[in-house]
């Protein structure tokens, strides 16, 4: 058996969309599978990288796809992918989406999955499931195996979807669950992220600005 990871993130190797891709494919070694690794913003620059990774998730017995949310959607090569594929992929292979998403809610990658599960369903490839993981900066990039107790959840959450994965089954609700717990309590997340906001408004001269909003309509009396 074979599985593809299509990272889709820009930080490539330094993103958590690989950190915990490259999680699942090691479980999928470990049971005796083929595994490859393609980065989407790569493959995206050229016709024949295109080609190429096309040919290579038909190949596949399971293509995980591990992305940011964007914007509430998958990043633009992620979606130029979906649209090549759309037209020119043939039916009958099964796809894994996992989102991460900077907010410490997990909720935040809920339309980014609804896109790869009906986008699954409109190219006929059986939906293996979404996995959904907020605060995904709290990782930065770490193998999961070097992360420590703050990874721990994810770990066992990942472990449970290889072992139905690898059998060609969807992921259970309990690792779906399980990952979408929040990664640290909310209130520290919200302490630690506005003071890295504030450290970095400091570092480029804007703290005093650093609640302006330049869009907002005035206030009409
Ligand atoms: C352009 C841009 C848009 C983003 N939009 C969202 C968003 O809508 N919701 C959210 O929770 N996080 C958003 N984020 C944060 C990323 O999803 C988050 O930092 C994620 O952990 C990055 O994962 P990676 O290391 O795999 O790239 C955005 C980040 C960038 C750069």
């Amino acid at each position: 058996m074979r599985a593809v990871l299509l990272i889709g993130s820009p930080r490539g190797e330094r993103s958590t969309s690989r950190a915990l891709g490259a999680y699942m494919l090691e479980g999928l070694r470990s049971r005796g599978w083929e595994v490859g690794e393609r980065y989407a913003c790569r493959d995206v620059t050229t016709s024949e990288g295109l080609t190429d990774l096309l040919a290579e998730m038909e190949r596949s017995d399971l293509s995980i796809l591990s992305f940011p949310t964007y914007v509430d959607s998958p990043p633009a090569a992620v979606m130029r992918v979906m649209e090549t594929m759309h037209g020119r992929i043939k039916r009958g292979g099964a796809l894994l989406a996992m989102a991460n998403c900077g907010f410490i809610g997990s909720g935040n990658n809920t339309s980014s999955l609804s896109i790869c599960r009906l986008f699954a369903r409109d190219i006929g490839w059986e939906w293996r499931g979404g996995l959904s993981l907020g605060g995904g900066n709290v990782l930065a990039g770490r193998a999961l195996q070097d992360a420590g107790g703050v990874a721990r959840n994810v770990r066992r959450a990942l472990d449970q979807a290889v072992s139905a994965l690898a059998e060609g089954k969807a992921v259970p609700q309990g690792a779906i669950d399980l990952l979408g717990r929040n990664i640290v309590p909310s209130l520290l997340y919200n302490i630690t992220a506005n003071r890295a906001w504030d450290r970095a408004a400091r570092k480029n001269n804007v703290l005093d600005r650093i609640r302006d909003r330049p869009y907002m309509e005035e206030e009409r009396r």
